[in-house]
């Protein structure tokens, strides 16, 4: 099974922005645990970032066409953004959404999300153990 890991603004800069909420992973560990994670349960795991918001609504319907299910921390995108929302409601395949830090204890903007409703699991606050325990729960399906 083909599983797209998606990571939206400000993802890439892991291990080095604000480690005291985000930890001390970088984004390369987290490309690594995520690959690991996916030999490990026999996934075809394909990771990746994007700061624009067009490009992560086009990799949603490249999901979308090629039915696969998709990991998605949206990061700010999460809270306002309607089109990525949309395109994640063409998913047919399962969508979970995961946040390394757990929104609800954080800033009262962030306790809103516009994926949830169209998710079928969120992940949150487990740090980037979250990405690892999506993919365990999809290869179990
Ligand atoms: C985040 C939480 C969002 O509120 C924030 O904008 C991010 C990262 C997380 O993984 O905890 O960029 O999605």
């Amino acid at each position: 099974m083909n599983v797209l890991v998606l990571n939206g603004p400000n993802l890439g800069r892991l291990g080095t922005r604000e480690p005291d909420v985000y930890g001390a992973t970088t984004y390369a560990d987290l490309v690594a645990l995520c690959e690991r994670t996916g030999t490990e349960l026999g996934l075809d795991v394909e990771v990746r970032q994007t700061d624009h918001e067009g490009v992560m609504v086009e990799w949603l319907h490249e999901a979308a066409d090629r039915e696969a299910p998709v990991v998605l921390n949206a990061g700010a995108w999460t809270h306002y953004s309607i089109a990525v929302r949309d395109a994640c409601a063409q998913l047919t395949a399962p969508l979970v959404e995961v946040h390394i830090s757990n929104v609800h204890k954080r800033e009262e903007f962030r306790h809103h999300s516009y994926i949830s409703a169209v998710a079928d699991g969120v992940l949150v606050g487990l740090g980037v153990d979250g990405y690892a325990l999506a993919l365990r729960w999809l290869a179990n399906r």
